[in-house]
């Protein structure tokens, strides 16, 4: 395939920063499982021993957020919801049936709306887990709100794990996606299908190509 048919859509800057999100989120993840069900109590060995899952466990919530936050202050414009994105929502049943909708920008309202949950969701867990989090700050802390902060660790984990797999589903079942995140490159023909606002612009600023993306 020639150069020119493709487009930058992430730098190889972009991309690290997005899989040490990824990597911690799967130990981070799985530790979690790992203290909540004893029947899972195996996946705490992700972070070596029980013992060190729990030391480790909440700072490798923190590299999360940490990393999170820089692909946060990147995207965040481009995630804005706009009256486009409607449309999308309102012909999700054709895109399962894999048609295309609405005139979508950088990303489409489904990728928003991951985005948006996970920002949420990596808050909430942040701040349950100082509450939770022993021998440092949980001394701080009342019983009550130590429970409060268990419920509200536990619920907003399970909704970042469930949004991530629709996440992961999303990047697999959408061809051609997968190389922007490992390559940092997609082609134009997908960029013309899937997002036709951005291909657009990309196609706008041909010298541009091979530059940072917008
Ligand atoms: C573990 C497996 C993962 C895979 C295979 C994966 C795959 C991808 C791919 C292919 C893209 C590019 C999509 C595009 O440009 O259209 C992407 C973007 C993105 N990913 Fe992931 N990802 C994973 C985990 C995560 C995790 C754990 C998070 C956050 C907690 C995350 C957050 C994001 C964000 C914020 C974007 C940019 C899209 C946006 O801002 O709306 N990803 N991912």
């Amino acid at each position: 395939m020639k150069k020119h048919d493709r487009f930058v859509r992430y730098t190889a800057p972009e991309r690290i920063n997005h899989w040490i999100v990824a990597f911690c989120f799967v130990l981070a993840s799985l530790s979690g499982l790992g203290f909540f069900f004893p029947s899972f109590n195996g996946l705490m060995h992700v972070l070596g021993t029980p013992q060190l899952a729990r030391i480790l466990h909440p700072f490798v919530g923190v590299v999360m957020f940490a990393a999170f936050m820089l692909m946060f202050l990147r995207y965040w414009k481009h995630n804005l919801i706009g009256q486009q994105d409607w449309v999308w929502a309102k012909n999700f049943h054709k895109i399962v049936q894999n048609h295309e909708v609405g005139d979508s920008g950088k990303y489409n309202f489904g990728q928003k709306c991951v985005f948006w949950a996970a920002i949420i969701s990596l808050i909430l867990l942040l701040i349950s887990g100082i509450v939770i989090w022993r021998p440092y700050f949980a001394g701080a802390f009342d019983i009550p709100l130590i429970r409060l902060a268990l419920v509200v660790h536990s619920v907003s984990a399970t909704a970042l794990i469930i949004v991530i797999m629709v996440h992961i589903y999303a990047a697999l079942w959408v061809k051609g996606t997968l190389t922007a995140m490992v390559e940092g490159w997609v082609t134009s023909a997908w960029a013309k299908k899937h997002h036709p606002r951005w291909y657009r612009e990309q196609r706008h600023r041909p010298t541009q190509q091979e530059k940072r993306p917008r």
